[in-house]
This record gives structure tokens, sequence and C-alpha cells, in this order.
């Protein structure tokens, strides 16, 4: 297969890359090496990819619509759209970077997929378009209109803008919500990460809303096997379709189109999850407990039951086992 994944250089984008190049795809990765957080983490993924003979990498950045027009002329069997401004609590400093990577960028790759749609399209959103739903778990089928950041309002506009580029142009697409990623190659920018460099160094490490939080922690391993599982799990379009879609499906009335919660299904306390940190480093944290951040939300929880019927297949890494392999990488990464 020849999958173009955006985002190449990025924590997923990285890792769903990996695993096509193993199992034999050809794999056209896209990044723009934009400097949210340190590029050099971006590059280091990049070049464990280059040692794959069917990899090749183009850096630029989606708003530049010639060079996406023109990348994608090679034509895709499958595309993985992952690269985005990421990050909720930073959409309060930098909104601008939101619009353009998350709005113009996907608008250009949807714009040049139009004219020669892929068997599949798989473009990744979050569990933040939840909001403050307080009916948990998230249900794929319940409302997610109160977007509390415009890094959710932007990724729920990419949803929308797919889903018409679905309907009208006959493209095939899933929408994938993830549920707090974590693992080795992690990002920078997230409280693993934070947490286990802080310790490192003796620093104190920030805890928010009192440790009142809780997390459905989603391990990177746990994230791709569902990713890969999902690509040949094609929405077929209204027209082809037989009988009704199950109550539990988020499959649209009018496109080929549906939405994917990929979460652990077990959501974990701020405090358990310090305390696997603990574990992992042999080492105590000094929590400096802080303010709820604006825009944050106490927990997320997904419902895996559309995953699993699709799939047949659950996230289940326990977070011990998880943060050890981030431990595991980080002392490798740079040595504590
Ligand atoms: N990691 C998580 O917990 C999580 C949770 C929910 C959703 N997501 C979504 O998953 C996707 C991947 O996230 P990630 O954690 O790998 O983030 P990441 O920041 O590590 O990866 C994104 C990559 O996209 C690239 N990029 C950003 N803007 C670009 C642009 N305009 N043009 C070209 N490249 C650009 C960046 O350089 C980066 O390498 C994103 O769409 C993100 O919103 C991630």
């Amino acid at each position: 297969m020849r999958v173009l994944v955006t985002g190449s250089a990025g924590f997923i984008g990285f890792h769903v890359a990996q695993r096509l190049l193993q199992r034999g795809d050809e794999v056209v990765g896209i990044d723009g090496f934009t400097p949210y957080y340190d590029p050099a983490l971006k590059r280091m993924r990049h070049a464990q990819l280059a040692q794959f003979p069917k990899f090749q990498a183009h850096e630029f950045l989606l708003e530049d619509n010639a060079k996406v027009e023109d990348l994608y002329r090679q034509g895709f069997d499958a595309v993985y759209h992952f690269a985005a401004q990421a990050g909720v609590r930073y959409s309060l400093e930098n909104p601008r970077a939101y619009v353009e990577a998350n709005l113009v960028g996907t608008f250009n790759l949807l714009e040049a997929m139009r004219q020669a749609p892929p068997q599949h399209a798989l473009l990744a959103s979050t569990s933040s378009v939840y909001g403050a739903n307080t009916s948990i778990p998230f249900r794929e089928t319940d409302h997610a209109d109160h977007p509390l950041t415009l890094y959710a309002a932007t990724k729920k506009s990419a949803e929308e803008m797919a889903h018409s580029y679905s309907h009208l142009f006959a493209i095939p697409t899933t929408m994938l919500r993830f549920f707090t990623v974590y693992g080795p190659w992690g990002r920078p920018d997230m409280a693993l990460f934070k947490f286990v460099a802080a310790m490192a160094e003796d620093r104190p490490i920030d805890i928010y809303n009192y440790g009142k939080m809780q997390r459905d922690f989603t391990y990177i391993d746990d994230l791709v096997e569902a990713m890969l599982r999902l690509l040949p799990v094609i929405p077929p379009s209204p027209s082809a379709r037989s009988g009704t879609a199950s109550a539990i499906d988020s499959l649209s009335p009018q496109a080929a189109w549906r939405v994917v919660n990929i979460g652990a299904g077990s959501p974990v306390g701020l405090e358990e999850f310090v305390n696997a940190v603990e574990k992992a480093c042999g080492q105590t944290a000094r929590r400096n407990y802080m303010e709820m951040q604006k825009g944050d939300v106490p927990t997320t929880f997904a419902n895996t039951d559309l995953l699993h019927a699709l799939t047949g297949y659950r996230p289940s890494t326990p977070v011990e086992t998880g943060v050890a392999a981030f431990v595991k990488w980080y002392r490798s990464f740079r040595p504590i």
C-alpha cells in the first residue's frame, strides 16, 4: 500500500509511519518541523524512518497549497492526517497557529484529496471536542458542540470540513478522537515528559487542579494497533449500505464518514499517574499543587464500544507498563 502520513515527524505520525514501514507499506511522510517544541526531536524521529528504503520524506507546511497539490499528484491508497498544531494550553497563547495548521492546512489536504480520493482518509481529532460534557464515558454519538478552547474548536471544525468533503467528493473518511496519548518518543509539552524531565533535574512537578483530574491515558502502541486495524474498515457510502447502522455507530447518514474514539477506556487519577512515574523513576516527586488551568476539563473517559465493534480491539496496556516504557526510552534518549 502507498500511504501518505502528514505530521510524520510528530509523536503519533512517527509511530504509525514506522509500523506501516515495518509491515512493508510504502510511506510518504510530510512534516513542517514547526518550532512548537524542539524540532531536533522531530528530526531524530524522521532519521529513524529514513532507515526504511520505502520511506520518502518531505518538509513543508500544509499551508503551502502549491506544495500540497504537487505532492498529492503522486496518488495515494490511504491518507493518515496527523499534522496539526496540538496542545490545549498553547491555544490561549498563540491561537493563530491553530487556525493556520488545523483549518488552512487541513483544508488544503482535503482539496488535494478531492482531485483523486484515496480509498480511506483517517484524520486525527481529539477528546477535547467533547468539551465539558459531563455524561461519561464520552460516546461518538454525544453532542460535541461546546468546545472550551480554540484547539478543540479547530479540531471540531476539521471534522465538519472533512464531513462536507466526504459527502460532496466521495472521500471515505474516519475521524479519530484520541485521548491523552503517551509513550516513547512522546511530546515534551505533555505531562509525562515534563514530570520525568523535572524529576531528573530535581525540580518540582506542577500538578493542576490540586490533582483532582482524571485522564484516559492511552499507550502509543495500543493507539497504533487501533489505527492500523481501522485502515481497512472503510466507512460505506450511504448508497452502498444495507440495513441500518447499529445504535452505537457514528456513521453519517449523508456521507462515508464516521468518528471513532481511541482511548484506554479506563481513566486514571493524576495522583495515581504520578505514583506510576515515581515507581518507574525510582524517585519521589516534589509536588507543586496548582489551580485548574483555563480551558482544561477535569475528566476524559472514552467509550470504546465502537472501536471494538469495528476492529475487535480495545487498548489494554496498564499505565505502570506504559510509563515504565517511556522512562526507559527517556533514559536512553537523554540520560537522567
Ligand atoms: N498526543 C496526544 O495526546 C493527542 C491527543 C489528541 C489528539 N491528538 C492529535 O493527534 C495528532 C498528532 O499529535 P502528536 O501528539 O503526534 O503531535 P506532534 O506535535 O508531535 O505532531 C504533529 C506534527 O505535525 C507537524 N506540523 C504541525 N503543523 C504543521 C503544518 N501546518 N504543516 C505540516 N506539518 C505540521 C509538526 O511539526 C509535528 O511534527 C494531532 O492532530 C493532534 O491534534 C494528539
